[in-house]
């Protein structure tokens, strides 16, 4: 694909990854939300979650299809995950607590998932700290990656927190779908690095 038609790819992919967040705002402002609060929490954890599965579908997608583009986008889709994922956590701190720490912790202890929560998005830290260019050859290839793996775990507890909420309301529809998800994308990958590694293997299946 030529520079130019990546470039274009790019540019949308960034437009249509802040259209949530332009929509949040556009609420807010014109007082449509009947509780912005909680609207706003659950619209975030929701696109922090989703954009957290576009990002792990990219390489499936790209080996299924062979559209190599698609890893040009992947770090792009990663950080809006971690950009809603702190608007999500800001919603919490800020307009939720008013950063008042005893009171977070109470609200940690009355609903543990929080907690879940947290722990993901401390790990998608490192991830977004080190998302440049520069930080990939400072790293190494190789030390980056195994960095970047953290998202097979940061997604489980992505759903974990979610699935752990919803409980609570007996409304496990949702997370099922999305522990369905998770699990298929991280199941392809663990498929193929096995046939990788046991080539032998590979080769019996493909006859
Ligand atoms: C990768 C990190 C995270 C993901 C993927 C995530 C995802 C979600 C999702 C999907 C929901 C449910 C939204 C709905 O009902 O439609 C949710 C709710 C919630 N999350 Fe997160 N979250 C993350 C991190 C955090 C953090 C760091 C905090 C705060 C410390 C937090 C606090 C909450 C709270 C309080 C709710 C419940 C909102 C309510 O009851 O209205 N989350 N989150």
């Amino acid at each position: 694909m030529a520079p130019k038609q990546v470039t274009a790819i790019k540019a949308a992919v960034f437009v249509l990854a802040l259209v949530p967040f332009a929509r949040l705002v556009w609420l807010t402002l014109t007082g449509a939300l009947v509780e912005p609060l909680q609207f706003i929490t659950r619209s975030t954890g929701d696109w922090t979650l989703y954009f957290l599965c576009i990002t792990l579908a990219v390489t499936p997608l790209r080996r299924l299809s062979k559209w190599n583009w698609l890893l040009k986008v992947r770090r792009m889709v990663g950080l809006f995950a971690f950009f809603y994922a702190l608007l999500h956590f800001t919603t919490f701190l800020w307009f939720d607590h008013f950063f008042d720490v005893a009171e977070m912790l109470k609200d940690v202890a009355r609903r543990p998932f929080i907690l879940v929560g947290f722990i993901a998005f401390v790990l998608l830290v490192p991830l977004a700290v080190t998302s440049t260019n520069a930080m990939v050859r400072r790293l190494g290839g190789k030390r980056w990656q195994w960095l970047h793996r953290l998202i097979y775990v940061i997604a489980p507890l992505g759903v974990l927190h979610f699935w752990w909420m919803k409980a609570a309301k007996h409304d496990l529809n949702q997370p099922m779908l999305f522990v369905a998800i998770v699990a298929v994308l991280l199941a392809l990958r663990a498929w193929w690095a096995w046939q990788k590694q046991t080539p032998a293997r590979a080769g019996v299946a493909q006859r």
